[in-house]
């Protein structure tokens, strides 16, 4: 067996009751006050006959007394420094203790211009709102995905158009402010937003072809659901997760986050508020 294998192997079982063992400088090769890698490393090149001792030094090499310095001496001296383990038969400084991984921190939350982003993805719901002045239209790579997704629809055979794009913060109060007038504000609250509250404000998202509950489970719906991902959408108010997104099921309304994002949200089967770790209601 290799020296450096006995010795690591006996090291730690003798690391404890060797700790004490030395006095009057044994184990102290070099006679620096310190017992440590560079002695193991002296005792060791001695006993392979790789580099041997000065004399004088031999009576501090001879960990066990016995009048010989062999693998028994190593392998104390190598008890004594804690925690050493050997590498292709040299010795090395133990590893240090892995850092403990760091706590999961929340999600990074800046606001500029009192437009909110969580890790950079602009975000409107019922926490986070916009400034009424806020948008003037779909943005151009909105628009653009959503021209490259009716073509791929086309080509299977659905159909979609836009049924409302962006809408002010003046569009919304008044659409907001009308459902509370005919069905209560707790009622409207479940599925259209306060102005500001909007996604339609971010110029991001889009109703496409029928905003209401009879456009679930349509062809077009299920064509949406299956493959706006891969023109960069999500289906942002998915199917039981009304409590975290703060409003019903929408199959109809798409939001536009990028091709790798709507990837990696729609994979994870969480809707954009869980998968960013935020919450949706009126504070
Ligand atoms: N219907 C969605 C939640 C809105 O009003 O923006
Ligand atoms: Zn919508």
């Amino acid at each position: 067996m290799k020296l450096s294998a006995v010795i690591s192997a006996a090291a730690l079982t003798l690391a404890l009751s060797a700790v004490s063992a030395f006095a009057d400088g044994i184990g102290d090769i070099n006679s620096d006050g310190d017992i440590n890698v560079t002695d193991l490393m002296m005792i060791s090149a001695h006993v392979k006959s790789e580099k041997p001792l000065q004399e004088e030094c031999f009576a501090f090499a001879d960990a066990n007394e016995d009048g010989d310095i062999n693998v028994t001496d190593v392998m104390m001296v190598a008890a004594h420094v804690k925690g050493l383990r050997s590498l292709d038969g040299s010795f090395v400084a133990p590893e240090p203790e892995p850092e403990p991984e760091p706590e999961p921190t929340g999600p990074v939350i800046e606001v500029i211009d009192g437009v909110t982003y969580v890790d950079g993805i602009l975000i409107a719901n019922k926490s986070y709102a916009l400034p009424q002045n806020y948008g003037n239209g779909l943005t151009t790579e909105t628009l653009n995905a959503f021209y490259d997704m009716q073509r791929g629809a086309s080509y299977d055979g659905i159909s979609l158009w836009i049924c409302s794009g962006f809408r002010s913060y003046w569009d919304q109060n008044y659409l907001y402010w009308n459902y509370v007038k005919r069905d209560g504000q707790a009622a409207a609250d479940t599925y259209s937003a306060r102005p500001g509250h909007s996604e339609h404000q971010t110029g991001l998202a889009i109703d496409i072809n029928n905003a209401s509950r009879s456009f679930n489970g349509s062809r077009e719906a299920q064509w949406i659901a299956a493959h706006c991902a891969e023109y960069g959408f999500i289906l942002r108010y998915p199917q039981g997760k009304e409590d975290k997104t703060g409003f019903m099921y929408e199959s109809w309304h798409v939001r536009y986050v990028g091709k790798e994002l709507a990837g990696k949200i729609t994979d994870s089967g969480l809707c954009l508020e869980e998968y960013l770790g935020i919450d949706s209601y009126y504070h």
